[in-house]
């Protein structure tokens, strides 16, 4: 007999009409309980109105992304008593960043939108529709794809991202992880065309690795889009950030020939020009970090070889 333990469960209910208010359950739960089960008992034993989505329950549907905890989670993937604190409780709230339709369900029209902005599908040769060809992948190119094929469209990532949320030109680490999967598939015919919807977007994502903390899938979205960036030279229709990218490129590779590693207080200049280090130099001399700009950063040693490396 698996041992049964009662957990609250306290969920945040929002509706158009009645506004958001937080409401708690007791369900008795065991160690194999999904929080998509906990979902499925509270509603069908006692409380009909509670509205949350779930399919498959085996994180492959993507539908069941929310806050559990506190933490951007699949609730399918979420086993009540691993989740529940102390006092064996757990809160419930919708994703964050998108809007709420009602209790759990967060509106994704936005998302999909942003993921159908990367073209998000293989654009084969005319040769190959007509079914005159098949183009085979190596093993090597279809191993760069694999992973970020397997990107669920949970959102879960979107919901994380800071630079979404203050930059609406940045396409967010879901729609980049599929952007990337169809960039580097040697199959694809529209590669100029990706190139030119994902660079200007990959260069705004701050590399803070929130997606990849949170990606129920281990898709690493943050990887797709440094992957991308290294495109910067195929990217044709310059924009500011596209230039500043290239700049910042030029100054890493310069950075590592000469020094043998980054140096951050040469690239800052090299990338942002002496007007905008000036103003930062302020901001940094108010903050007391002035220090850092100017600590001694000794070269590596047998830099010759990194010189040859750099050359190859
Ligand atoms: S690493 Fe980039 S894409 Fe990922 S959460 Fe941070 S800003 Fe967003
Ligand atoms: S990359 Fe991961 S977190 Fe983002 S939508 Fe895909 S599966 Fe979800
Ligand atoms: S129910 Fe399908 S991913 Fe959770």
């Amino acid at each position: 007999m698996v041992e049964e333990k009662e957990i609250t469960v306290k969920i945040r209910k929002y509706s158009k009409a009645n506004g958001e208010s937080w409401q708690s359950y007791k369900v008795k739960v065991d160690r194999y309980t999904q929080m998509t089960e906990v979902l499925r008992r509270i509603k069908t034993e006692q409380d009909p109105s509670l509205s949350y989505r779930a399919a498959c329950h085996m994180a492959v549907c993507g539908s069941c992304s929310m806050i559990i905890n506190g933490e951007p989670r699949l609730a399918c993937k979420t086993l009540a008593l691993d989740i529940a604190d102390e006092k064996n409780e757990v809160t419930l709230q919708p994703m964050g960043y998108f809007e709420t339709e009602r209790d759990l369900i967060p509106d994704i029209d936005e998302f999909y939108d942003r993921m159908h902005r990367v073209k998000p599908r293989l654009y084969a040769d005319d040769e190959v529709l007509k079914g005159d060809f098949e183009p085979r992948m190596t093993p090597e190119d279809q191993k760069e794809v694999w992973k970020f094929a397997q990107c669920i469209w949970c959102g879960l990532c979107v919901s994380a991202c800071p630079s979404v949320r203050i930059d609406e030109n940045f396409l967010g680490p879901a729609a980049h992880a599929k952007g990337y999967r169809f960039l580097a598939d040697s199959r694809d015919t529209i590669r100029d065309e990706r190139i030119n919807i994902l660079m200007d977007s990959a260069w705004r994502c701050t590399s803070c690795y929130m997606c990849y903390e949170v990606c129920p899938r281990d898709i690493e979205p943050v990887i797709a889009i440094k992957k991308t960036k290294a495109y910067v030279n195929d990217f044709k229709k310059d924009t500011p950030v596209t230039v500043m990218a290239k700049k910042h490129d030029d100054a890493v590779s310069e950075s590592i020939a000469e020094t043998g590693k980054i140096k951050e207080s040469s690239l800052y200049l090299k990338t942002f020009g002496i007007t905008e280090a000036m103003r930062d130099m302020k901001y940094m001399f108010e903050e007391g970090k002035l220090k850092y700009a100017f600590s001694k950063d000794n070269n590596v040693k047998r830099i010759d070889e990194i010189k040859k490396i750099m050359e190859e």
